[in-house]
């Protein structure tokens, strides 16, 4: 791998996420850093590359999703693949079989469950074998919620039953690809269940320890005085998964997951708005004029994105401690989305010898953990407890 002569691809270039995400590594990324852009269209990668600092350490390939011999020539040409291309329903399977087929690592900021529920049954095993680490959700999806319950749980106890409930605020807006992501995703919910009871059927046994869910309901919560709404996004099976494979979660790990509304209104405005959308994705008539209202390539603009911010809220115990910690950042979906992805890619390409040795279908914590989280630190992403 030492021989490639690019140390990042990033397919998806010319995207809202990948056009912020070629920008932050030309701003951050390590001196002589050197990016292959990957699209389908050499004129639109070229627009990309003019906009860019540091443009001559950047360098264009034409690839295309359905053509997987233009994929791996170029995924093979690089340490670690980026993707932002979704959805990852519809195009993200032959990029996670190339780079299982070009030994290369890939990261990518999927949040559609029924993806990495498929990737794992489908190439886990052989991504393993050949020693790959494909490690999806390296977005605002699941990064602040994996990485900030590993900081939590190796704050407590070692030993313990461990429970923790995380409270996620996020202000910022919505770009084309992922609304086109999400009313994909709502239209296929019974795929998505009998997808995930496939792959957990497909688990290995836990032995000696359990890992589950709170069982999250609505309710106004009074430590962060606020409405909590039983948040389903990916983010409680990312965390499910690190915690089967890490030890250290301990003998019995619970969790529970909400989105935290401050107004009555403004969660029962949510709360309806989305199942309206819900409903009007389920049948294909009503589902295809939705995705006919946000197109792909448009996202918030740069005030939008100046303005936003998150925090999630974790509240823990172990045995007869407690404790509160806080993960929080700037814009949540595309700003600090392009941040997170950016820096776990340079995580798998230059931290190799402080990563664990793991390969196969991983989550950040279980893939990269503490040099991940030092990286997000330096790069203003706040991990801190505030709390017993
Ligand atoms: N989890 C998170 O936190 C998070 C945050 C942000 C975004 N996302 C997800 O990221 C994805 C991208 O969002 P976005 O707003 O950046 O989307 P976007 O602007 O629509 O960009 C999509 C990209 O995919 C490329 N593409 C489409 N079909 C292709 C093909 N056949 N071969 C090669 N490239 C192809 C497009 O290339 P062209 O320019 O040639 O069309 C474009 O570069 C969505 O699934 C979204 O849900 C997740």
């Amino acid at each position: 791998m030492s021989n490639r002569p690019y140390d990042l691809a990033l397919l998806g270039a010319t995207g809202f996420t990948g056009q912020l995400t070629a920008a932050y590594l030309a701003e951050h990324g390590p001196p002589g850093l050197k990016v292959l852009l990957v699209g389908r269209n050499l004129a639109k990668l070229e627009k990309v590359q003019a906009g860019l600092r540091n443009r001559e350490n950047f360098f264009l390939a034409q690839a295309d999703v359905g053509d997987p011999a233009s994929l791996i020539k170029a995924i093979s040409q690089a340490r670690v693949l980026i993707t932002t291309v979704g959805p990852f329903d519809q195009y993200g399977e032959p990029v996670v079989a190339a780079c299982v087929e070009a030994g290369t690592d890939y990261v990518d900021i999927t949040g559609e469950p029924q993806f990495v529920d498929r990737m794992i049954l489908r190439y886990g095993a052989a991504a393993e074998a050949k020693g790959v680490r494909i490690v999806p959700c390296c977005g605002f999806d699941s990064i602040p919620h994996d990485l900030g319950v590993y900081y939590t749980v190796k704050l407590l106890p070692e030993g313990e039953p461990l429970r923790i409930e995380g409270f996620v605020r996020a202000k910022g807006g919505v770009s084309g690809g992922t609304y086109q992501s999400a009313v994909n995703a709502m239209g296929k919910a019974k795929e998505v269940q009998a997808v995930r009871k496939e792959r957990r059927r497909a688990e290995v046994p836990l032995i000696g320890r359990k890992v589950g869910s709170l069982y999250p309901k609505l309710h106004y919560e009074p430590r962060i005085k606020a409405w909590a709404v039983p948040f389903p996004s990916i983010d409680p099976d990312v965390i499910a998964r690190s915690a089967r494979t890490l030890d250290r979660y301990g003998p019995d790990f619970r969790y529970a997951h909400y989105l935290s509304v401050k107004k009555a209104s403004t969660m029962a405005t949510l709360v309806g708005g989305v199942g309206v959308v819900f409903a009007l994705a389920q049948l294909a008539p009503t589902r295809r004029l939705l995705l006919k209202l946000k197109s792909s390539g448009e996202g918030p603009d740069e005030a939008t994105r100046a303005a936003g911010r998150f925090e999630v809220r974790f509240f823990a115990q172990a045995g007869g401690t407690s404790l509160v910690t806080r993960v929080h950042g700037g814009e949540p979906g595309y700003s600090e989305t392009a941040k997170m992805l950016g820096e776990s890619a340079l995580c798998l390409a230059f931290d190799r010898e402080r990563l664990p040795a793991r390969a196969g279908l991983l989550t950040t914590a279980t893939a990269m953990g503490d040099p991940l989280i030092e990286r997000l630190q330096k790069a203003g992403i706040t991990f801190e407890r505030v709390g017993a």
